[in-house]
């Protein structure tokens, strides 16, 4: 994530979030009253990981945006300012925008919409405003004046500055004129809404959808980001699907080799004793379950590799898989040079198996059958024993590169 600068209405600056690549269909976040762009930081992620561009804007008076001097808090200046960054964004992005965050989206798109973006999410948005809708916002916005000077996130000025009361009535009459592909997002817990008046609302949308997730009241709040994005992520892959996937091909080594690199894998080390005495092992990714009874497992090993005799002769090896931090002892078993055991704390297992410290799990494992595979040889176990941690992550090796895990 980078941050990014926008001039908005009268050349107030916006701070924003940028994440993903330039290329991918771009978000564009507006968080809601008594909140800054920080809410979004669990979506923000998720939708660069499901490729997409994500702009996430604190609105002016909040955050890391200018708290303007002149204290224009009033709708038209907030409705200006994102029509403003629209237009400096080079894309029609989706915009996706909570409570206070949604009427001025709505406002700013009622004119050009479909110029400036590819669809519309409204979040927790309050449909009418009754005693309740306003107090909410109110107390959100009044959370602000309680913090010392310097810690606020928005400014005390915004409470005084605009009428949610009038929001409302400005939106509900601009609604009808939303011609993008609109969602609206309801908690099914909501106070602020009932599902009457979403329902009614969707259906006077030309283009509206409806989802409701479970259990929450809010749904934009800090802690409850993997449902939106699940959510999230379904209507831009129906309505702002990404480009066509660029694919490669080929008959040549290379182009085998990365395609098999997309096919993500765990680490592993294969380790066995020669007849000396001495430990050998080698860091391997062809590792693969066979079967369950009997218990199989196997692994692919170069005919080339050093280790290889050992392994194909030895009556007993192990397989080690690596946990997240062990990415050090992958490399040193991969390289050259390095004595793989002095630094690796390891122990003989049970069956007389080297056995790395630390693991996620290891199997010590009877030699079952050595089958030739080509400039490799497919070496299957019989498991003896198996061990496991089952609380760490794993270390991951994709297209070439050691990743983490993402989602737990
Ligand atoms: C992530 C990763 C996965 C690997 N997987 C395998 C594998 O499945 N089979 C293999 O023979 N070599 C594999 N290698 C390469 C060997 O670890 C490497 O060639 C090593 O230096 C061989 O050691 P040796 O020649 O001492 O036996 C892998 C390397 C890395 C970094």
């Amino acid at each position: 994530m980078s941050i990014v600068q926008y001039r908005g209405f009268a050349g107030v600056r916006l701070e924003a979030e940028v994440g993903g690549t330039d290329d991918d269909p771009a978000v564009l976040l507006i968080h809601g009253a008594g909140q800054t762009r920080a809410v979004w930081a669990g979506v923000a992620d998720a939708l660069v990981q499901a490729g997409r561009r994500v702009i996430s804007l604190d609105m002016r008076g909040h955050g890391g945006s200018e708290w303007p001097a002149d204290g224009r808090y009033d709708v038209e200046a907030l409705v200006e300012d994102l029509r403003a960054v629209l237009a400096q964004l080079g894309s029609r992005p989706m915009v996706v925008a909570a409570t206070l965050g949604g009427w001025i989206a709505g406002a700013a798109l009622a004119r050009d919409a479909a110029l400036l973006a590819s669809g519309l999410v409204l979040i927790d948005l309050p449909l009418r405003v009754d005693a309740a809708a306003a107090a909410h916002v109110d107390e959100r916005l009044h959370e602000a004046g309680l913090l010392a000077p310097g810690q606020a996130q928005w400014d005390a000025r915004l409470r005084d500055a605009f009428d949610p009361g009038e929001m409302a009535a400005r939106f509900a009459d601009v609604a009808a004129n939303i011609m993008l592909p609109t969602l609206y997002v309801r908690g099914a817990m909501s106070e602020l809404v009932s599902p009457d008046d979403a329902a009614a609302f969707v259906g006077s949308l030309p283009d509206g959808e409806l989802v409701e997730v479970e259990d929450l009241a809010l749904v934009v709040t800090d802690d409850c980001n993997d449902a939106l994005g699940a959510h999230l992520i379904d209507f831009l892959e129906r309505r702002a699907p990404r480009g066509m996937p660029e694919y490669r091909a080929g008959s040549d080594a290379r182009t085998f080799r990365d395609a098999l690199g997309c096919f993500a894998t765990g680490v592993t080390v294969v380790t066995a004793v020669c007849p000396d005495g001495t430990p050998v092992g080698l860091t391997a990714n062809s590792f693969t379950s066979v079967s369950l009874d009997p218990p199989l497992l196997l692994v692919c090993v170069a005919n080339s590799a050093g280790t290889g005799a050992v392994l194909c002769e030895a009556e007993r090896f192990a397989v080690n898989v690596l946990q997240i931090g062990q990415q050090p002892a992958s490399n040193r078993f991969a390289g050259r040079g390095e004595d793989r055991f002095a630094t690796t704390p390891w122990e003989i297992g049970e069956f007389g198996t080297p056995v790395l410290h630390g693991s996620l799990s290891s199997f010590e494992c009877a030699r079952e059958a050595v089958h030739p595979g080509g400039d490799h040889f497919i070496l299957v176990g019989r498991v003896l024993k198996a061990i496991f941690e089952p609380r760490r992550d794993p270390l991951l090796y994709f297209r070439g590169k050691y990743r983490k895990l993402h989602f737990a």
